[in-house]
């Protein structure tokens, strides 16, 4: 069966653009995506930038997202931000289980399916990775792990959810590495990842569900990416930090 999905490209800022530079990052996007209407975009600024990009995206169709999110609504839990707070600032998207929180703070597949409820049951639209590394790759370990991050860190939706979020099929290998899975490699693991969402829920919610692919997307590998009868769309790094680049990989999947 297939089915139309409208395709989605975030640019994830990492820990990149204060305000000044956040402002004048969106202003530039606002003039070059400005004729864009068939393609999601949005983009993830550090928390700190979050209220200047949500004003400064007003009465565009740029949307705004977070890069993680706590479980809890408040507490003590210092240096972490709630689903509820994202909300009143108007941001709709955020990150959760990118593969730098997993390699540098500890991030868990129980972490993220925790931050994951949060994010969904607030209302936030959320865009969870999962993706090999290297080792995992060479071990012949790729199924099998994505299989696992994706039934234990998206374990808390029900299929209605699951429809609404994004996943981000990131090869570790790939990220800020310049070199990208090629169109085929990616296309294997996101029609595994779809068939996961078939095999526990049903055909109309895997037909629903994005799937974006990231790691060492350029402008001049996005629309082959794309092409892909899985691959619904881009988690851009690097390439998403200067809005030139980043609006020639929208252009590509309009
Ligand atoms: P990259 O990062 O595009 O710089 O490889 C992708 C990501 O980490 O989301």
């Amino acid at each position: 069966m297939s089915m139309k999905r409208r395709r989605i490209i975030a640019g994830n800022w990492k820990m990149n653009h204060g305000v000044a530079t956040t402002r004048s990052v969106i202003a530039t996007l606002r003039a070059t995506l400005a004729a864009v209407n068939d393609v999601d975009v949005v983009v993830c600024p550090v928390f700190t930038s979050l209220a200047v990009a949500v004003d400064a995206v007003r009465g565009s169709a740029i949307a705004v997202g977070a890069q993680n999110v706590h479980w809890e609504r408040n507490g003590a839990y210092t240096g972490e931000i709630s689903a509820d707070m994202l909300k009143e600032l108007s941001v709709t998207h955020v990150i959760v289980g990118h593969s730098e929180r997993r390699q540098y703070f500890g991030e868990t597949d129980d972490a993220v399916n925790k931050r994951l409820a949060a994010a969904v049951q607030a209302g936030l639209i959320p865009i969870v990775c999962v993706g090999e590394t290297l080792a995992q790759r060479m071990a012949g370990q790729t199924e099998s792990v994505v299989t696992h991050q994706v039934h234990t860190g998206l374990a808390c939706l029900s299929a209605a959810q699951m429809a609404n979020v994004i996943i981000a099929y990131e090869p570790v290998w790939a990220i800020g590495t310049g070199v990208n899975a090629t169109p085929a490699q990616a296309q294997e693991v996101h029609a595994l990842i779809r068939n996961l969402v078939r095999l526990r829920f049903d055909e109309a919610t895997a037909a629903k569900v994005r799937i974006q692919y990231g790691g060492s997307v350029k402008p001049e590998n996005s629309a082959m990416l794309m092409s892909q009868p899985d691959i619904d769309g881009a988690l851009v790094g690097g390439a998403s930090l200067d809005p030139g680049v980043f609006s020639r990989i929208v252009q590509s999947a309009s």
